[in-house]
């Protein structure tokens, strides 16, 4: 692997193997979503326990300050949202020029299989995968479903991480599933976990993140569990538990209970 490509890489995935993203990129189809209406506000005190953001540049230019030194993955996919047509329909947004001019980690864009866009989902991907090589840019593929999240069992996110990887993609960011270990062994590289929309409990966020990393996610990218949380700091530092300290979900529930009531 190419000197540049190996340091971003290793800029994002901490010497334990591991690594916890802060994905903000949710208005990119969403718009204002709730908690993140002003995301300069969101994202600042969580970025001492975040290992990378994933943001587009338009919400990296307006509300990160540039001086700091948290890496970042962005987004350069869409072209829909959520009163159109189909989300699935996208193109890509951002040039690679506008990436190393940003002096991003690494780039990210979602594909749709299964969908009437999967082709041209998949088309892109390789397209980007072909540009980002030239400059040692390491590309985060998005298993996305859509409105569709029932879609989400190991079989379905299976095929769609096989296929991002086999496009190029070096790390892969899909949802946790049950038998999350065959969607992991399937997947020759690195798979990072989305949290989807917001569980009932804390408790059941610790544990699908604590099974999928029991079962070979080498980290988190999981955003609204956390900022749409009512205490999104001791959501942040249970999970990192979890993530960076072989945390249980019992121990990641108590350092969050700490936190809380700190
Ligand atoms: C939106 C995304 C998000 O980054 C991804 O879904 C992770 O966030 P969450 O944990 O809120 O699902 O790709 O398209």
């Amino acid at each position: 692997m190419d000197w540049g490509m190996k340091n971003r890489l290793s800029r994002l995935i901490k010497p334990d193997g591991h690594c916890f993203f802060l994905p903000i990129d949710h208005g990119y189809f969403q718009g204002p979503t709730k908690k993140l209406e002003r995301p300069e506000e969101t994202i600042a005190p969580l970025v001492p326990y975040a290992d990378g953001l994933f943001v587009t540049r338009g919400i990296l230019r307006a509300c990160v300050n540039p001086e700091n030194n948290l890496p970042v993955i962005l987004r350069v996919s869409g072209g829909s949202s959520v009163i159109g047509k189909d989300l699935a329909h996208e193109a890509i947004t951002t040039s690679i020029q506008e990436a190393i001019r940003l002096n991003v980690a690494a780039v990210g864009m979602s594909i749709f299989v299964g969908s009437d866009y999967e082709y041209d989902s998949l088309v892109n991907l390789g397209k980007l995968v072909n540009e980002c090589e030239n400059y040692g840019i390491p590309v985060m593929a998005v298993t996305a479903v859509g409105k569709e999240l029932t879609k989400r069992d190991s079989r379905y996110l299976g095929l769609c991480c096989r296929i991002a990887a086999e496009f190029g993609a070096k790390v892969v960011k899909t949802y946790w599933c049950e038998d999350f270990d065959k969607v992991v062994n399937g997947c020759p590289v690195p798979v990072v976990m989305a949290g989807g929309p917001r569980c009932e409990t804390e408790r059941e966020v610790f544990e699908f993140v604590h099974d999928g990393m029991q079962k070979g996610a080498i980290g988190l990218t999981l955003g609204r569990n956390v900022w749409q949380h009512d205490y999104p700091e001791a959501m942040m530092k249970a999970l990192h538990a979890i993530v960076h300290k072989n945390a249980s979900a019992e121990d990641a529930e108590e350092i969050y209970e700490d936190v809380k009531n700190s």
